[in-house]
Parts: structure tokens; C-alpha cells; sequence
């Protein structure tokens, strides 16, 4: 798919098919979230967790009532390092918007998560078993799968062109 098109396209899925994703889309997912701009390029303060065990996506499930990832076969945790420049929080939305855009190109269903991360953040024993490297902290959900449905919705932010 083109990119102007997977723009086009891009939508926050909710309701996910009960199939998972290939390891080849997998792969060239997480491989446009690490082409994503990186400030200062410090490449090894970001962190990328794969999560398609069950178990534990039904752990983490199970922290609320509420939905807080649409049961995605696939949940990705981009965190980071904050080095002590502020950025961790700009660099993973960086990640994810490749990866939603690359998802979408490949037909998949995604959606930008911030819920999830304040549950897990909570939860040490969750916590402890993303095994992030020492200094490392969630910032950023998504969940991948195959949508159940479309939802597009046309967005419009005010320009001012000066
Ligand atoms: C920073 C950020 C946090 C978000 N967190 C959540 C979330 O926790 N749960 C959720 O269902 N959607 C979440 N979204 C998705 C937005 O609600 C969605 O992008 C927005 O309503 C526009 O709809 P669209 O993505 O379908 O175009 C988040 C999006 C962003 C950018």
C-alpha cells in the first residue's frame, strides 16, 4: 500500500479478529518502528516488547474490567530511557506512528495504547516479567492483529498558514 494511502486508512481497531499476525509482518513492523527519528539518535534508549503469550496478555487483561487493549493477539510496548533530555515520551510516539502506518500498510488493524501503560507501570510482577534492561520504562501501547471492521474517521486540526 502507498504511504498517502496507509495515512488514509490508519484507524484506531477495537475489535480484533481471533487470529494472529504473521512473524513476517511482525518483523516489518517493528523494523519501520526502528526507522523512526530518534532524538539525539541515542537508538539504545528505546526498547521495543513483543508480547503474543497468552498468559500473559490475559494477565494483563484480567488488571481491569475495562478493555484496555481490544484483545489484539498482539500487544507491542515501546519503552525508554530517559537520559536526562525529556524525549523518551516524543521518540515513542515516533516508534509507534512508523509501526501503526506499517501495520496499516500490510492490511493489519492497530491502535495507539496509553491505558495499558499506567496498568502495567502499577503492577511490579507484570512489570517484572517484560524484563525491561535497567532504566527502562513503558511509554507506549499498540495492538496488532486483524481488524474486525473498519472505523475511519476524517480528522481536521486548525491550520493557520502565516
Ligand atoms: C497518545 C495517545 C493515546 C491513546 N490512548 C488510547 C487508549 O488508551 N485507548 C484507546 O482506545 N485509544 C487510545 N488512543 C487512540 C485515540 O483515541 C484515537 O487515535 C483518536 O480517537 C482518533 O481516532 P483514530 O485513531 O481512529 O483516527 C490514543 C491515541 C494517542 C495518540
Amino acid at each position: 500500500m502507498e504511504l498517502f494511502e496507509a495515512i488514509e486508512k490508519r484507524f484506531s481497531n477495537r475489535k480484533f479478529l481471533d487470529k494472529q499476525i504473521s512473524n513476517s509482518d511482525l518483523n516489518k513492523i517493528v523494523k519501520a518502528g526502528m526507522q523512526a527519528p530518534v532524538g539525539r539518535g541515542k537508538y539504545e534508549d528505546m526498547h521495543i516488547t513483543v508480547i503474543q503469550n497468552n498468559i500473559l496478555l490475559d494477565e494483563i487483561s484480567n488488571l481491569t474490567d475495562r478493555s484496555v487493549f481490544y484483545n489484539a493477539p498482539t500487544l507491542v510496548i515501546i519503552s525508554a530511557r530517559d537520559d536526562g533530555h525529556g524525549l523518551d515520551k516524543e521518540n515513542s510516539a515516533c516508534v509507534a506512528m512508523n509501526m501503526l502506518l506499517a501495520a496499516t500498510a500490510l492490511g493489519l488493524g492497530s491502535i495507539y495504547l496509553n491505558l495499558v501503560i499506567g496498568l502495567i507501570k502499577e503492577n511490579k510482577n507484570i512489570l517484572k516479567k517484560l524484563s525491561l534492561p535497567e532504566g527502562f520504562v513503558p511509554i507506549v501501547g499498540i495492538g496488532l492483529g486483524y481488524a474486525d471492521g473498519s472505523h475511519i474517521i476524517k480528522h481536521s486540526i486548525d491550520v493557520n498558514y502565516i
